[in-house]
């Protein structure tokens, strides 16, 4: 017999279905709800609401959990290349070596994007961020390849979007950190692994070849996959909604890079970093600044700190320390703000504040320093962000579309003025 929920409404009492999902999370189906009893639910943030059923991450915020298509995050981080990871999260299962061979042969005849885009770069300040820029050249790429508009495309035309996405974002990536350079920029080349193509293109030189440390090429991977995908967080679920009014890929994806953007989700990263100078800058006192992420009237908060899911140890900031360690050590890079979060995190960890808000280290706390070994200034962190997440935004967006979802349309509880007549302006 199947599970269900009871709920009584006004006298009258109802029978929700309830689901259960492959890792025993269950879930009240209220899609039928208002139609049986007029009442709606509330949820504010949806700390507490489903939007989809979906197979491509599992997390366990309890247990510090994280699996894409099940495989455990660990395993992939330490085994595995971001392409190969791409690949699974995006069609469902690891690829074959000619699978991927082939995977990464499309991706390589694509990476060009059309000259005419250089145009957009002349156009932007010299100092405007770069997340403003990639989510204004992701979005233009619809322009140049209207084929994408198509909001009946079949799976094959759907592919072809996501391989052409897959292809530049790396490029369009690299120059928008050359262009902010004023550095002429370096072209991919089809014949490199999709990684060490990005860092030729964003650390190389026109005026030569260039060859990269094999800790940072390790780096990068791992720094990417851990980002890959996060089952149905704020960009996310943009990305999803987004798409659900039959939206183009490039428009939505343009879309989650904007949710990413904001200091609370990915912009974190950049945040963080600046905190730790600020700290540094302040004198280096861990302590002045946890007092002041606990005031209630001080607006700051700890940033790369506490999650809406983990109420454990973040499994990718688990993996991400233990990286920064190794990278700063292998590259002789000797970070001060390195030091200050180490410092920052023991005092949170033993501070009862964070301690009974369960908050911990979350996937932006180390990630900045490495990026910054690595040569990356702060405000490309949250561009690499979105590179890492570009797959999973991807493999979301064409679930929703093979699932056929509904508009993504929420309801609300109106609280403003009741019926009332217009008055005449002389009347007022
Ligand atoms: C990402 O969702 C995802 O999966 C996101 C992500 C992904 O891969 O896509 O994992 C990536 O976005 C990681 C999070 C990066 N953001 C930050 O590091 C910013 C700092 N963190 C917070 O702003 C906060 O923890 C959030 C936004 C991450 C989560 O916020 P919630 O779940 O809405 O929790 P909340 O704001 O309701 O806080 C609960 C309590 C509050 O105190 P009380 O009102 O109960 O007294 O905890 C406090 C908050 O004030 N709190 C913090 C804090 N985070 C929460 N206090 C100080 N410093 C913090 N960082």
């Amino acid at each position: 017999m199947s599970e269900t929920a009871s709920i009584t409404l006004n006298g009258s009492s109802y029978e929700l279905p309830v689901i259960t999902g492959t890792e025993n999370e269950k879930a009240v189906d209220i899609s039928k709800l208002r139609d049986q009893s007029g009442y709606i639910t509330l949820d504010p943030g949806f700390k507490n609401t489903g939007a989809t059923k979906s197979a491509i991450t599992f997390l366990d915020g309890e247990e510090g959990i994280l699996r894409y298509r099940g495989y455990p995050i660990e395993q992939l981080a330490e085994k595995s290349t971001f392409l190969e990871v791409a690949y699974l999260v995006i069609y469902g299962e690891l690829p074959s070596q000619e699978a991927l061979l082939k995977f990464r042969a499309d991706i390589n005849k694509q990476t060009m994007i059309h000259e005419d885009m250089k145009n957009f770069f002349a156009g932007f300040p010299s100092k405007s961020h770069p997340m403003g820029q990639l989510s204004c050249l992701v979005g233009a790429l619809s322009a140049f390849y209207p084929e994408s508009l198509n909001p009946n495309a079949t799976v094959e035309e759907d592919n072809e979007s996501i391989i052409n996405l897959l292809a530049k974002m790396p490029t369009i990536v690299s120059w928008i950190q050359k262009k902010s350079l004023g550095h002429p920029v370096v072209y991919p080349k089809n014949n490199a692994n999709y990684v060490e193509n990005f860092l030729n293109m964003i650390f190389g030189e026109v005026t030569g070849e260039s060859t990269f440390d094999p800790v940072v090429i390790d780096a990068m991977h791992k720094l990417l996959i851990l980002h890959v995908d996060h089952e149905q967080n704020c960009s996310t679920s943009t990305v999803r909604i987004v798409g659900s009014s039959n939206a183009n890929l490039y428009a939505s994806v343009s879309a989650g890079i904007n949710a990413l953007w904001g200091p609370l989700h990915g912009g974190a990263n950049q945040a963080v970093i600046e905190m730790l100078e600020a700290i540094k800058a302040d004198g280096g006192d861990a302590d002045k600044y946890l007092a002041k992420a606990k005031d209630k009237n001080d607006p700051f908060r700890l940033m790369g700190f506490g999650h809406r899911v983990y109420k454990n140890f973040d499994p990718r900031a688990k993996i991400i320390k233990k990286a920064c360690d190794d990278i700063l050590e292998k590259l002789g890079v000797n970070d001060p703000v390195l030091d200050i979060a180490k410092r920052l995190e023991e005092a949170a960890l033993n501070d009862q504040y964070f301690v009974d808000r369960k908050l911990y280290p979350n996937v932006d706390f180390y990630s900045g320093i490495i990026y910054r070994a690595l040569g990356f200034n702060s405000e490309m962190f949250t561009v690499l962000f979105a590179l890492g997440r570009l797959p999973g935004w991807i493999a979301q967006w064409k679930e929703m579309r093979a699932n056929k979802e509904p508009i993504g349309r929420p309801r609300q509880v109106y609280v403003g003025a009741t019926e009332r007549d217009y008055t005449p302006l002389s009347e007022r």
